[in-house]
């Protein structure tokens, strides 16, 4: 069932966590195919926190070309590199560790160095790199995504920097370094990963308009929203 309101945001409910996982899984594989069908490579931003972390692993066993895939990640939390809270310690463990792409094409953004200087050696990592084909995202019940928070900068203009420095965030631990919104939109496909009652007003806050983060993202194809259909209100759910 999907529903597209006025900004480009497709709505599309699934009846559970394992249709989540598995309608994100072909999302991945087929956006794979395409962009390295059409342009010899992949590349994907990942969302951090604990919904995609059953999608990670059911991507250690895909058939795919994995040379051909370029990883970077949508936030990072600045703690010590192999700290388990750490989205790129949470997806090498579920899933990177166990598939051959080159090191040097896991993005992992330098989180341990502190916010600001991570931030710039992001910023440096993503110079030149041109349209992400599919970026993953997360919604937090305040309605956050990445690590954009409300009443923060969200990096929307678009000579904005593609990496922001965070430094209070109110999901612990408070410094961090997102992509901007503008980074995150020039993408040629955005999946929205969102599960749990937990979210509800997020999404209802969302559906009516309400200035959050999660509506910063605007790329030119709009967005895709996977949620529970008990997410959705009973009127077109
Ligand atoms: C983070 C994430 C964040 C996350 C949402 C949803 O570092 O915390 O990037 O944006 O995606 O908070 O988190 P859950 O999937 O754990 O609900």
């Amino acid at each position: 069932m999907d529903l597209t309101d006025s900004c480009s945001t497709r709505w599309i409910g699934v009846a559970d966590a394992q249709e989540l996982r598995q309608t994100t899984y072909r999302c991945i594989l087929n956006a794979a195919t395409r962009a390295i069908d059409q342009r010899g490579r992949f590349l994907i931003v990942l969302a951090g926190g604990s919904t995609p972390r059953g999608i990670y692993q059911m991507l250690r066993d895909a058939a795919t070309d994995w040379s051909r895939w370029q990883v970077y990640f949508g936030d990072e939390r600045c703690l010590p590199a192999d700290d388990d809270e750490r989205n790129s310690v949470i997806a090498s463990r579920a899933w990177l560790n166990h598939v051959p792409i080159p090191q040097n094409q896991v993005h992992v953004i330098p989180a341990e160095l502190g916010a600001s200087a991570a931030a710039l050696a992001c910023g440096e990592a993503l110079r030149g790199v041109g349209e992400f084909d599919l970026v993953l995202l997360g919604l937090g019940e305040d309605g956050h995504t990445a690590s954009l928070f409300p009443g923060r900068g969200w990096g929307v203009a678009p000579g904005a920097p593609d990496a922001l420095a965070v430094f209070d965030a109110p999901k612990p631990p408070s410094q961090r370094v997102s992509l901007s919104a503008a980074r995150l939109s020039r993408a040629r496909a955005v999946l929205f990963l969102v599960e749990g009652e937990s979210k509800r007003n997020a999404v209802a806050q969302w559906r009516m308009g309400a200035d959050i983060p999660a509506r910063a993202i605007h790329p030119e194809a709009g967005v895709d929203v996977l949620l529970g259909a008990t997410l959705l209100p009973t009127e077109i759910s």
